[in-house]
């Protein structure tokens, strides 16, 4: 990116604090916004200090009304999409890989230091880089998106693997690392995380 493009953007963003129409609308001066004409922000969003989305013209970030992400967060899209609802509370420094979709439900809570990573590397081929077969899967884009539900709790330090949908409600004890679906309601923990009640 051109350095008067990276300005550009630079502007755009300290301009959000300015737009009439965005009601509170807080971004912090050190947070950054790599491509702000395709971030689509609801009224009274928060977006923390440090913190970073990733995003290019092609690839959409929408963030609901009254959503706060906290300190130090990542939301790098890649070639995909990351849409969170309303009300939703991003704890600090967490992870979000878009690659292959995101969606964060009206609500929801995601704990401290916790990675969502949307995509799979491809590494079953010896003489190619991984980071190279990872770029075909991308493209191939033939995994489902991660969708954490509404009202759903991921505790601090968890990772959610590709494709996993969290149903409602939902609450993944800390430092879990879930790999499958997890039904609404359920309690799971563990790496990998396992259902062990219902709410
Ligand atoms: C998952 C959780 C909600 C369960 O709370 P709870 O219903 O009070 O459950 P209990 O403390 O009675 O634990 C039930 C069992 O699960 C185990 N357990 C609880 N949390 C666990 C976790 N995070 N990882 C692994 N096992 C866990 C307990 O050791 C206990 O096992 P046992 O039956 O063999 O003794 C809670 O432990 C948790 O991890 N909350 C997230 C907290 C957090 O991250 N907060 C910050 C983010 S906002």
């Amino acid at each position: 990116m051109s350095y008067i493009k990276k300005i550009q953007n630079r502007l755009h963003s300290i301009l959000f604090n300015l737009l009439p129409n965005k009601v509170n609308l807080k971004i912090a001066p050190s947070a950054r916004v790599y491509t702000p004409s395709s971030l689509t922000l609801g009224l009274n969003v928060d977006i923390s200090r440090g913190t970073v989305i990733k995003n290019k013209d092609n690839t959409k970030v929408k963030i609901g009304d009254n959503t706060c992400i906290s300190e130090y967060c990542v939301l790098d899209l890649g070639e995909g999409y990351i849409e969170i609802g309303k009300e939703v509370f991003i704890n600090s420094h967490v992870v979000i890989l878009g690659h292959l979709g995101v969606v964060i439900d009206d609500y929801a809570h995601i704990g401290p230091h916790s990675t969502i990573a949307s995509h799979k590397h491809i590494f079953q081929n010896k003489k190619i880089p991984i980071k190279e077969q990872d770029v075909k899967i991308t493209k191939q884009k033939n995994t489902k998106p991660i969708k954490i539900g509404r009202d759903a709790l991921i505790g601090a330090n968890c990772v959610i693997l590709d494709g996993v949908q969290i149903g409602e409600g939902a609450i993944i004890g800390a430092g879990s690392v879930v790999t499958e679906d997890i039904p609404k309601y359920s309690i799971a923990v563990g790496s990998p995380a396992k259902v062990i009640k219902k709410r």
